[in-house]
């Protein structure tokens, strides 16, 4: 089984959503857990074509399958008009199924600049991701006027939030720990989905 897999949630250039995917990466890195990281900024122009839906071309099966591998998925997702990126949708549609989610672990980070900290593209996520059995990890961080926790130099300055942070990659290690087992099971197909 493969790492941790940070996905930043939009293709937005200079996205918060990839700026905050690098802190966690960071957070993890300091806690001596590995992780991959992925921005929805590279996803290959080909997979957008409709076609995709019934065959997928060949420089998408290596994401998928960094997908299936992944010992959970930490998603850093924005908010768009109220709910999360359209494109993070279809990145979710374009995954093979079911093997990407069941029995996924699943956490949630959301950032918006408004004041709600993106908890409805976070809310909206875990009914997606709960509708295909995944296990969503029960402590979420909601990071409202995300531009304000930047310096001036680009670090990230929200003590607070940090240690929220901490805490969440810190224990969503734990809780793959836990899961992983019967991930296992599904990806090495003797689990029914
Ligand atoms: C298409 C679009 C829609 C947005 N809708 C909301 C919104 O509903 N609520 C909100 O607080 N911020 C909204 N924003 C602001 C974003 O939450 C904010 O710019 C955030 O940092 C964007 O995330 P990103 O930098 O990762 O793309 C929107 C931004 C964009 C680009």
């Amino acid at each position: 089984m493969g790492n941790i897999l940070l996905l930043a949630g939009t293709n937005r250039p200079g996205a918060n959503a990839l700026r905050i995917a690098r802190v966690v990466q960071g957070l993890y890195e300091e806690a001596g857990i590995k992780v991959d990281l992925y921005s929805l900024h590279k996803m290959p122009l080909e997979i957008f074509d409709p076609r995709c839906y019934a065959a997928k071309p060949e420089c998408w099966l290596p994401i998928q399958e960094m997908v299936v591998e992944a010992r959970g998925l930490h998603i850093i997702t924005p908010e768009y008009n109220g709910s999360f990126p359209g494109v993070l949708k279809y990145f979710i549609d374009m995954l093979k199924f079911p093997v990407s989610f069941v029995s996924k672990p699943v956490a949630l980070i959301g950032e918006a600049s408004g004041t709600w900290g993106a908890v409805h593209a976070v809310e909206q996520l875990q009914q997606v991701f709960s509708y295909r059995n995944a296990h969503i990890f029960p402590q979420r961080v909601f990071i409202p006027k995300v531009n304000a926790c930047f310096d001036t130099e680009g670090r990230f300055s929200d003590a607070e939030i940090l240690q929220r942070l901490r805490n969440q990659a810190e224990g969503f290690a734990r809780f793959c720990e836990i899961l992983n087992p019967e991930l296992d099971e599904v990806t090495s197909g003797s689990a029914s989905a």
